[in-house]
């Protein structure tokens, strides 16, 4: 598979100061990693993607490398950390990150509707 990877620097008109890398293949992207740059010298690893058709192939662990690369080179001394799904933890573990405590997502839709006191069923 040949695909090729652009970077694209921080444009300065979010708040976010972010990095971007693309796997692109006929000038479509096949996925991406970003990264952003946080107070107190810390990088935030972040929305790493590879499209369906695309997966387990190493466009992930390529862009993760490159990235890697321009960290090393320009955030010596940087504390970095990621939020990972299951599929993304391997590879960060792989790398020497030491995995943190395990988070749960929960949701929910908000109503007015809401009784004031919440009914708690108690079976013991
Ligand atoms: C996670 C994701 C980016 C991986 O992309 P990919 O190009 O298929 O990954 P690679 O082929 O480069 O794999 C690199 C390593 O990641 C891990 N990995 C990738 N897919 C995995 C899966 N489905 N299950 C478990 N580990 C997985 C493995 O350690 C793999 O190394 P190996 O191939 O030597 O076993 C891709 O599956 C994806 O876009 N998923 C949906 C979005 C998502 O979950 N993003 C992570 C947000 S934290």
């Amino acid at each position: 598979m040949n695909y090729n990877i652009m970077y694209i620097p921080p444009s300065g008109t979010t708040m976010h100061c972010q990095h971007t890398w693309i796997a692109y293949i006929d000038n479509t992207a096949v996925g991406h990693i970003h990264m952003q740059i946080e107070a107190n010298q810390t990088i935030k690893f972040l929305d790493a993607w590879v499209d369906d058709d695309y997966r387990r192939q190493g466009i992930f662990r390529m862009l993760w490398d490159n990235r890697w690369a321009y960290v090393k080179e320009n955030f010596e001394g940087y504390k970095v950390y990621a939020w990972c799904l299951p599929k993304s933890l391997s590879l960060l573990k792989e790398r020497g990150f030491t995995e943190g405590d395990t988070c749960v997502y929960v949701e929910k839709i908000v109503s007015n509707n809401e009784s004031k006191y919440e009914k708690v069923f108690v079976s013991c």
